[in-house]
C-alpha cells in the first residue's frame, strides 16, 4: 500500500466531477485501499477519490473512535434526507480550517462495496455528515462552498500564503 498526495484547495482538480466506477478489478481495490491507508495517515474520518485528483466516484470512510471500521463507497447515491444539522466541518483539502455547516440529520444513501456488490443503508449523526461532505467531493464541492463568498476568499488567501512558503 502506499500513500497518496492530497490536493489543496485552490486545486482545480478539486472542482472535477468524478465520474462512476464500472470496472471493480484488483487496481480499484489497490487504489481503495491505498486511499484508506492516506486517510488514516492523515487522520481523517473521510476521503474523496477527487482529493487525490482521481476523478471516480470512489469515497473511504472511518467515524469510530478505534480507526477499526472502515468503509468502502463506491458510486454513494443519497437517497432520501431528513432533518437538519449545525457541525463544525474540517477537510483534509483545506488544511486546518473548520467552520459551522448545515447538513441534513439523517440519510438513507445507497452504494457498492468493493466487489460492486450494492448496499442501502441509512446514516445519521456524524457519518450522515460525513457523507454528505464526501459525496460534495465527488461532485467537485467543498464544504466551504456554503460559507460567504468573503469567508472563502479569506481561505483561499490564506492557504496561498501557506503554500507559497512552504515552497520557499
Ligand atoms: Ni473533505
Amino acid at each position: 500500500m502506499s500513500i497518496l498526495e492530497i490536493l489543496h484547495y485552490p486545486d482545480p482538480r478539486l472542482r472535477k466531477s468524478a465520474k462512476p466506477v464500472e470496472k471493480f478489478d484488483a487496481q480499484l481495490r489497490e487504489f481503495a485501499d491505498n486511499m484508506l491507508e492516506t486517510m488514516y495517515h492523515s487522520s481523517g474520518i473521510g476521503l474523496a477519490a477527487t482529493q487525490v485528483g482521481v476523478a471516480k466516484r470512489v469515497v473511504v470512510i472511518d467515524v469510530s473512535e478505534e480507526r477499526d471500521q472502515p468503509q468502502f463507497l463506491i458510486n454513494p447515491e443519497i437517497l432520501a434526507r431528513e432533518g437538519e444539522e449545525i457541525s463544525e466541518e474540517g477537510c483534509l483539502s483545506v488544511p486546518a480550517i473548520y467552520e459551522k455547516v448545515s447538513r441534513a440529520e439523517r440519510i438513507r444513501f445507497k452504494a457498492q462495496d468493493k466487489n460492486g456488490d450494492m448496499v442501502e443503508m441509512d446514516a445519521e449523526g456524524l457519518l450522515a455528515v460525513c457523507i454528505q461532505h464526501e459525496i460534495d467531493h465527488l461532485d467537485g464541492k467543498l464544504f466551504i462552498d456554503y460559507l460567504s463568498g468573503l469567508k472563502r476568499q479569506r481561505i483561499r488567501k490564506k492557504l496561498e500564503k501557506e503554500a507559497r512558503l512552504a515552497q520557499a
